[in-house]
């Protein structure tokens, strides 16, 4: 079976309406939905008294129209009588702004009243729905990765830091503290970071932020172990979110979900969304070693920056089943039906305003017999790829930092863009994380790796990366890679730090440009934002810079190093000079495209003998398969080349190939 469904939220709606809900749900397909996760007031509406009876009669009425629940623990949002009576546990910001009930996740995580609370409703449902037949997974609670500076948090942090580095002088060491007199003689004089003067300590930041990863963790894994001790067969997740704001490592909770469940939102709605799709569905499958699934995605709307934009007709499958194709065990939404009133009342729904009779609606009716259908795929091996990009929750954080050489440098983008040129060339691409223990041994599997800004690393991730190439890797690494070490100091001797010996180069000088500099390189790249003095010293030069001060200097080096080459691209390329060069490299590391002589817009997924083609233009295309094959929705032969229509999709299961 295929997960199919979205976020449900029936407390908002008379009970009337949950029977037309559960109809609808048969018609479209529905296979779960994700309850109660913003619930806590409707079940606990007093401290300690808990109002089951609506969750008993909307769980029976599920299970008895054939749906499966991925039941939430509702602590994003505590209620207000639950903040009135603790007001200790209500999040302090930066500027030391106690905040109050009135949106949600107004919590802070570290104060004990909150934590017991949380483990208290989860334990009550946990005994409750144990025994539940409608009962799927836990869902607990929602999009962790809130931010909070009060005192309860202070103590939290020395208690990690003291773990972290166990020594004072360690600290002060890591930190620089010699800089601007911070130097601690006593654990207790260490805060989180608060509004201050002038430019906060980076590596506190970056400390800081790890320490909320771990704690956020902390939280999680109490209620999951609440909840496996009514339920230990019962698989528990919770839903990752990516933002800029998310102090959250996923790679490491990883390890702790049973299974991972990622919310992704395009934040783009031309084409941009189909890459960012991609790049959401590769990094999910690489958080969760093969296996994940999408957990929330809007139906409709797609949220650009000040304006909301509808999907065109056949967006919602394609997008869908791209996130399937990339090994998700299904589709879920935000959400099921959409609210009459509250924060996101124009947030878009399966079923909208308007009603079922609606094209949105329509076409999760079709998307649901097609999943339906596929649901014999749901055990397919997930996508394999030869071509990995390196992602790093620390290296993002510490660029998010203040005092850096430029103010516009952007983690997540670089990351994105060396994760879109590759799906422009038709390579299909997974991830691997430099911060991982199993790092070393994740390096195999591929032939080729990317690492774009990269700016923190440790010794052993260099040295595994060294190796990797030495035995035949094809390594390229990007600008504002390898400077840190994982305390976020500054490795000497000229950049890229941890990377020069492997990449025959050494950079002297940054040259941070202009957002409207373009730079030439001599082999006609198209460059910018960011140039640097490259000195070689093993390397070849690629290309040169042609203009200004670095007019003659390496921009671009490679490095042959035992079987394997080292790549260094010492500017920022242009989309199109970055997919003809990771291209090319790919090529040479023996990784070609999914399938020879896909037009620009359409998309290929190879996974296990599923072949996912999606067309993504306006015009049908007429494409090759590489031998015969089923239509694995309809079952219809396929021979030779299939014509995809604008728009939209098509899944060849091959035989025999
Ligand atoms: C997140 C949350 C949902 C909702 C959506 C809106 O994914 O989990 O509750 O707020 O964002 O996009």
């Amino acid at each position: 079976m295929l997960f199919f469904g979205g976020d449900y939220n029936p407390e908002q709606w008379p009970e009337k309406v949950w029977d037309d809900d559960v109809a609808l749900m048969r018609q479209a397909g529905i296979t779960m939905v994700s309850l109660g996760i913003f619930a806590w007031s409707h079940l606990e509406p007093r401290e300690g008294e808990y109002e089951f009876g609506w969750l008993d009669r909307i769980m029976d009425r599920l299970h008895d129209g054939g749906i499966r629940v991925a039941l939430a623990t509702p602590t994003a949002s505590p209620p207000p009588w639950f903040t009135l009576a603790h007001p200790s546990a209500l999040p302090v910001n930066a500027d030391g702004v106690r905040l109050t009930h009135g949106s949600r996740d107004t919590y802070c995580a570290s104060a004990p009243a909150y934590r017991a609370a949380a483990r208290r409703i989860a334990a009550a449902l946990g005994e409750r729905y144990a025994g539940h037949p409608a009962l799927a997974m836990w869902h607990v609670h929602n999009e962790y990765g809130t931010d909070c500076r009060c005192d309860l948090t202070a103590e939290a942090f020395r208690t990690w830091l003291r773990d972290r580095h166990g020594d004072l002088d360690v600290l002060n060491e890591a930190w620089t503290t010699a800089f601007w007199s911070q130097r601690y003689s006593d654990w207790s004089q260490i805060m989180p970071p608060r509004a201050t003067q002038y430019l906060p300590n980076p590596a506190q930041v970056l400390d800081f932020r790890r320490f909320l990863s771990d704690e956020l963790l902390g939280a999680f894994t109490e209620q999951r172990d609440v909840l496996r001790s009514f339920t230990p067969d019962i698989p528990v997740t919770t839903n990752f979110v990516q933002g800029g704001w998310v102090s959250v490592d996923h790679a490491r909770w990883a390890a702790e979900v049973d299974l991972v469940a990622v919310d992704h939102y395009p934040d783009s709605a031309g084409p941009g969304a189909e890459e960012e799709t991609a790049f959401a569905g590769d990094l999910a499958r690489g958080w969760g070693g093969g296996s994940w699934l999408l957990m929330e995605t809007a139906p409709n709307l797609i949220y650009t920056p000040g304006r909301m934009h509808a999907k065109e007709p056949g967006r919602l499958t394609r997008h869908s089943l791209g996130y399937v194709a990339r090994g998700s065990r299904g589709a879920m939404y935000f959400q099921w039906r959409q609210p009459r009133g509250g924060a996101e009342l124009f947030h878009s729904a399966l079923v909208p305003h308007a009603g079922a009779d609606s094209p949105v609606f329509r076409e999760a009716v079709g998307l649901g017999r097609a999943l339906k259908n596929l649901a014999t795929t749901a055990g397919a091996a997930p996508p394999a790829a030869r071509i990995a990009v390196a992602w790093d929750a620390p290296s993002w954080w510490a660029l998010q930092g203040a005092g850096l050489p430029a103010a516009d440098i952007d983690y997540l983008a670089a990351v994105r863009q060396a994760h879109r040129a590759l799906f422009r060339a038709k390579r299909q691409t997974g991830f691997v994380f430099p911060g991982l223990e199993s790092f070393p041994e994740s390096l195999g599997a591929y032939s080729m790796i990317v690492l774009p800004h990269l700016y923190l690393v440790s010794d052993r991730a260099a040295a595994a990366l060294g190796d990797w190439v030495a035995a035949g890797g094809h390594l390229v690494v990007g600008y504002l890679s390898g400077i840190a070490d994982p305390a976020g100091r500054i490795r000497l001797g000229g950049y890229p730090g941890a990377f020069r010996d492997l990449l025959g180069v050494r950079a002297v000088e940054w040259h941070p440009q202009p957002p409207e500099t373009t730079l030439l390189l001599d082999d006609g790249t198209v460059a910018g934002r960011w140039a640097e003095r490259v000195e070689t010293a093993g390397a070849a030069t690629v290309a040169l810079y042609t203009s200004g001060v670095l007019a003659g200097a390496p921009a671009i080096t490679r490095r042959e190093v035992g079987a394997g080459v080292a790549w260094y691209l010492s500017t920022g390329l242009d989309d199109d000079s970055l997919e003809r060069l990771l291209g090319t490299v790919a090529s040479e590391a023996g990784v070609g495209p999914v399938l020879e002589g896909l037009p620009r817009d359409v998309e290929a997924v190879r996974r296990d003998d599923l072949l996912y083609l999606f067309n993504h233009g306006p015009v049908a295309a007429s494409l090759p398969l590489p031998g015969p094959a089923v239509d694995a929705v309809t079952g219809r032969p396929l021979h030779g080349a299939v014509t995809v229509a604008g728009g939209g999709c098509l899944i060849a299961r091959l035989s025999a190939v």
